[in-house]
């Protein structure tokens, strides 16, 4: 499906993302331990400046929407794997192989998920659906609201 105005931003940050997970995983199976610090090191810093802004948009926006839709389980998960990669990320402040294989895998996993499954779904239940750049289709909520609602102005 094609992404969503309200969630391309995102998107692109996720082939970003993508991209420093597998120049993490190299490094850290290199077998050179001061290429992996100072991958290691590099995540932590991209970590701090790029992927915790983003992380916490989804948080602010997408997973309160999707919560409102009763998707829970897919918002725990969410919320879990961005708890994880938060310590990671943290701990490679002082960078090992170990801990920067682990962040890459699971932040691999991570955007595969949000891209496959949660912003799918974001998409199904008619997220940013009420935005100016809207080309989606009116969700099937909005044809049972009273034909005097007023249009919500932002
Ligand atoms: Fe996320
Ligand atoms: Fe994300």
């Amino acid at each position: 499906m094609k992404r969503h105005p309200a969630l391309q931003d995102l998107s692109r940050e996720h082939y970003d993302a993508l991209k420093l997970a597998r120049d993490g995983k190299a490094a850290a199976l290199s077998g050179d331990a001061a290429a992996a610090a100072a991958c290691g090191a590099h995540v932590a810093r991209v970590f701090e400046n790029e992927m915790e802004p983003h992380f916490r948009e989804e948080e602010s926006e997408l997973l309160p929407f999707l919560a409102a839709a009763g998707e829970n389980e897919l918002v725990w998960r969410t919320l879990a794997e961005h708890a994880e990669l938060r310590t990671l990320a943290a701990a490679l402040r002082q960078p090992d192989a170990a801990t920067l294989l682990r962040f890459s895998e699971l932040l691999t996993a991570h955007v595969r998920f949000e891209e496959r499954t949660l912003f799918e779904a974001a998409q199904t239940h008619g997220f940013g659906a009420d935005t100016a750049l809207s080309a989606a289709p009116v969700p099937a909520y909005a044809a049972a609201m009273p034909p005097a609602a007023p249009a919500p102005h932002r």
